[in-house]
């Protein structure tokens, strides 16, 4: 394989590990003779991000042809898909453009949580399933699947149900008839995370399996407070596509690639 003089990873971000992939990749050139430069990709939805070291850009490519033609124009060597877990017409669209610009393809993907004794956890394999399970599990429910996709609890078999819904930016409708909505961001700590559950009474918890610790206090909180947690199962990685579990493994992956350069 031609090495370049210098390596253009770009990386499709939106996550706490694609921020750290860019400062570490930014950190360390992946070879010893060749450079790394680093362009991560926001979608643009978070309306004050926190941005990484190196280029950034911001909006869709307008679907996998659109990807494949910025790849090529920008000369982009490697590219990381390190999107949300839940991010799947992304990571679609990487895998079609990564075959298209025949350029090299990594997924960084955080692993998903694991039940431990004591959890009272109920597997979903889409939102729409997860409104479905609530009404036999609680009536004060707290919502943290993200602002988007908050229509699936807009229906009228779940008018009965009261929603906190906690989101970075505000929900827009539809959204549940009887909701609270509370505008934060992650981390959260476990004692924040009681107080809550214990303020507004909450009998359970709708996450999905996002994986990583900034938000894994609520799912200690609910198995101490006793409470049902459903957890939307992730879309499975394009197949082919080789997979990261941490930053650190995503550079040795790009070193590995370019070392002998
Ligand atoms: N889904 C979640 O639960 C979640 C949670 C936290 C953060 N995020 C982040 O939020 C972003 C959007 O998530 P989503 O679930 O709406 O994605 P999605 O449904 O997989 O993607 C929808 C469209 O958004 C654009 N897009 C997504 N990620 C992009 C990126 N990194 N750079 C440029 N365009 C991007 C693409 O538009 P084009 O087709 O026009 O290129 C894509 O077709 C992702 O970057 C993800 O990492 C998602």
């Amino acid at each position: 394989m031609p090495v370049p003089a210098a390596v253009h990873v770009l990386v499709l971000g939106g996550t706490t590990e694609a921020r750290r992939l860019a400062e570490n990749l930014a950190a360390s050139a992946p070879g010893s003779r060749v450079q790394v430069r680093v362009t991560t990709s926001l979608a643009g939805r978070v309306s004050a991000p926190r941005l990484p070291p190196g280029d950034v850009r911001v909006g869709g490519f307008g679907g996998p042809d659109g990807l494949a033609a910025w790849v090529r124009e920008h000369d982009v060597d490697v590219l990381i898909d390190a999107t949300h877990p839940f991010a799947a017409t992304m990571s679609r669209n990487a895998a079609e453009a990564a075959a298209r610009a025949h350029v090299p393809l990594l997924a960084l993907r955080r692993p998903g949580w694991v039940a431990q004794g004591g959890d009272r956890w109920h597997a979903a394999g889409s939102l729409a399933e997860a409104a479905e399970l609530l009404p036999a599990l609680g009536e004060r429910v707290f919502l943290t699947t993200g602002r988007m996709g908050l229509a699936a609890f807009a229906g009228a078999a779940l008018d009965d149900l009261w929603f906190l819904v906690r989101s970075v930016d505000a929900p827009e409708p539809p959204c549940p008839a009887r909701m609270e909505v509370l505008l934060d961001r992650g981390p959260f700590t476990l004692e924040g995370e009681r107080a809550l559950i214990r303020r507004h009474r909450l009998d359970v918890l709708v996450t999905k399996d996002s994986g990583g610790d900034a938000t894994a206090p609520k799912l200690t909180a609910a198995r101490e407070a006793g409470i049902p947690v459903v957890v939307v199962r992730r879309p499975p990685v394009p197949e082919g596509v080789p997979v990261a579990r941490t930053p650190d493994e995503a550079v040795e992956w790009v070193r590995r690639r370019y070392a002998s350069g």
